[in-house]
């Protein structure tokens, strides 16, 4: 990597700066609600009332700046829409930025900044225009609210990112995504800092961009679905507009289907071959042995080294099975007399001729985890999706390599599993030049699963915590208050663009139809709100059809990843089971409660709205575990509130009905309240036993035997 010396000199000059900066303990909660938080904030004290709209004064090293002034213009119309006052005076801003910086951005592009909150208006200093525009976003963030209105808090801000690559993968090719998707995420990464775009263009399930020198590509590879190269140079320059870099993939030679539906004869056994419409991996992989096949890669590189000005270019690689070269004796035989010992040496070969082709263009390439071999050029970056091993191996060896793992979104994992993933965790063993190899990471959200109407529900708000993991410092790890941010710069993706909480109402439409009036829409909403999609890949395994042509409209897709109700009530439990000293009762109580409401609205789905509506059919078996998990959590924390144990009888009665709301069901989805429920379930049964222990041996307790109650799976 080389050397990052304005970047270094900023950071020198903030060290400076911020003496009198009380440094950060990682534990404690941020000050304020931004999100990523910042690398340095000193609240001053008292407040700048927030009466009105913004009015910026944006100087950019002495002169206009059209971006700058784009930036300007976004912000001022979202503090519009949520702060306007009609009347009230405005918020100054003075924006002083000492360079421009380039057009379109690139990796190592300064992007720090400091925001001043003083009593009469806000100072914005920056390098460079894209950090005047990230320092924008935390000014968008930084108005609160309490009883006397909305003000800013007085505050001393300095930023720098800690990883110079923060990524957001988006898979359009197994499941199509047209450009206004792609545009609205743009906006919402912008929000969370997040800087490069990682387009996942080619797959067995399709080709998605124009080729002028090979249209046959996307004409036969691709339903029609794919991006025109016009299409793809807006997508660029709305993405740099942004601070925003775009790095395409091509997956290459595996995961090839698509391409050689147009060129079967570039295939490593004879086609025919048509899209693959299923998930998984799949045999058809490009020949690396036939000169026809670098013919058309040099064409189709070339043409993409043109439209895509970032100079990185995502080669794919993963998952290569082998089997096609396995099975033809010429490409055993080309390994034999190259002396390529064996497949994988194939595959450096084959790497080694596309990189060479891409660094006549001035590319580097990028790679899955499975490119790092041997003989692999030293330009080349992995993009490790098999484990931060692999990537702390390739920075040993001196590549430039970011962290996928840990960040596939995809997989429905809540937001604290992604945010405690470090691309380079405390302790790491890598000395700091090996470190300066770990450019950053990126949230991975594949297509198997999302279509337009979903994908931004399962990529926000979760992927703001892996924009705080590449962006905050190293520790900045208090899960809790990360959530306490969460929700709040939740609500500011949606303003800026993301269609993550307007279409849940879009969602519930496609299972009772059109009319969101009807009698128990309440019950279904609070249903829907308890349930997530199962974690993994599981959903394949439970859904009778999963290919890419069925639609997405289930209750899996109407379901959050991560249930913010059933995080709010584990917590609840957690304080109310595990407080100091003795059960809470009253919190008991109220828990109660709520197990109550929850319970008639799961029996009110059951009971009225599956036998009614065909599309929530497959809904039942939730909605009746919802009301079993309920009651017999209800149950339990009557002894739990009285303290005393639950009887014999009863603790097997709601035993069997945490196990039963547990089974996997046909809709792909679990109730996301059952590990509380089961918590509840185990203090009851320990109650005897509560007095004689300590806090910490009583929580052991319960967790271990709530823990025993739950499936393995
Ligand atoms: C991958 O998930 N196969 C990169």
């Amino acid at each position: 990597m080389p050397p990052r010396t304005s970047f270094a000199t900023f950071l020198c000059s903030l060290a400076a700066l911020s003496a009198g900066f009380a440094p950060r303990a990682g534990a404690q909660s941020q000050p304020l609600e931004v999100m990523p938080a910042p690398a340095e904030v000193r609240v001053t004290g008292g407040r700048l009332p927030v009466a009105g709209r913004l009015e910026v004064s944006a100087r950019a090293a002495g002169a206009a700046d059209a971006r700058l002034d784009a930036a300007v213009a976004r912000a001022a119309g979202r503090w519009q829409a949520r702060l306007g006052q009609p009347g009230g005076s405005p918020v100054l801003v003075s924006i002083e930025c000492n360079s421009p910086g380039a057009a379109v951005p690139s990796l190592l592009e300064d992007e720090s900044y400091s925001l001043e909150v003083g009593a009469s208006r806000v100072v914005l200093r920056a390098p460079t225009v894209l950090g005047a525009m990230h320092g924008l976003e935390t000014l968008l963030q930084l108005p609160q609210r309490d009883r006397d209105g909305w003000f800013l808090p007085l505050a001393s801000i300095r930023d720098a990112p800690r990883f110079p690559w923060r990524g957001l993968l988006i898979d359009v090719s197994r499941r199509w995504k047209p450009q206004e998707v792609i545009l609205r995420n743009l906006d919402a990464m912008a929000v969370v800092k997040l800087n490069v775009l990682h387009l996942h263009l080619t797959d067995d399930q399709g080709f998605r961009i124009e080729s002028t020198t090979h249209p046959e590509l996307q004409a036969k590879g691709s339903d029609g679905a794919f991006f025109t190269q016009a299409q793809m140079r807006s997508i660029i320059a709305y993405a740099a507009a942004r601070g925003i870099r775009v790095v395409p993939e091509f997956d290459i030679p595996g995961h090839a289907t698509s391409w050689v539906v147009s060129h079967p004869e570039l295939a490593s056994q004879p086609g025919p071959y048509g899209i693959e419409r299923q998930w998984g991996i799949f045999n058809p992989v490009l020949d690396p042995t036939n000169e026809a096949t670098y013919a058309l890669l040099g064409d189709f590189l070339g043409e993409m080294a043109t439209l895509f000005p970032d100079t990185f270019v995502h080669i794919g690689g993963d998952e290569n099975n082998g089997v096609q070269w396995s099975a033809n004796p010429a490409i055993q035989a080309f390994i034999r007399e190259r002396g390529l010992g064996d497949n994988a040496g194939l595959h450096t070969y084959f790497n080694g001729r596309v990189e060479a082709t891409l660094a006549r263009g001035g590319k580097r390439i990028v790679g899955w985890d499975e490119i790092l071999h041997p003989g692999l050029p030293a330009s080349s970056v992995i993009d490790s999706w098999r484990g931060s091993e692999a990537l702390a191996s390739a920075a040993e060896q001196g590549y430039d390599g970011i962290l996928a793992n840990g960040y596939y979104v995809d997989l429905m994992h809540p937001a604290a599993e992604h945010y405690l993933a470090d691309p380079v965790p405390a302790g790491s063993a890598l000395t700091q030049a090996q470190a300066r190899h770990v450019l950053g990471g990126e949230a991975a959200m594949w297509g198997e699963w999302v279509g337009p109407e979903t994908i931004d529900s399962r990529i926000w708000p979760r992927t703001a915590a892996i924009a705080e993991r590449l962006w905050s410092p190293q520790g900045v790890r208090d899960a809790a208050d990360m959530y306490r941010r969460l929700w709040i710069v939740s609500a500011r993706l949606d303003e800026a663009g993301a269609l993550h909480l307007r279409n849940r109402d879009l969602m519930l439409r496609h299972l009772v139809g059109e009319n969101l009036q009807i009698p128990g829409i309440g019950a279904l909403r609070t249903f829907i709100s308890l349930i997530e999609p199962v974690k993994g890949y599981r959903r394949g395994e439970l859904q009778v059809w999963q290919n890419q042509l069925v639609p997405l409209v289930g209750i899996a897709d109407a379901a959050q990843p991560e249930s913010e109700a059933a995080r709010r009530f584990s917590e609840s439990v957690d304080r109310a089971l595990f407080g100091a000293g003795a059960v809470d009762r009253a919190a008991a109580a109220a828990l109660a409660a709520r197990l109550a409401e929850w319970q008639a609205a799961g029996e009110e789905v059951a009971g009225s709205l599956c036998p009614a509506y065909p599309a929530l059919r497959e809904a039942l078996p939730g909605a009746q575990g919802l009301a079993l998990a309920c009651k017999a959590g209800s149950q339990a924390l009557r002894c739990v509130e009285a303290g005393t144990p639950i009887d014999a009888g009863a603790l097997a009665d709601c035993q069997a009905a945490l196990a039963q709301a547990a089974l996997p069901n046909g809709s792909a989805t679990e109730l996301a309240v059952m590990g509380p429920v089961r918590l509840v379930v185990a203090a009851a049964s320990l109650q005897a036993d509560r007095p004689r222990l300590s806090d910490a041996d009583w929580r052991a307790r319960v967790a271990a035997a709530a823990a025993a109650t739950a499936p393995s799976h």
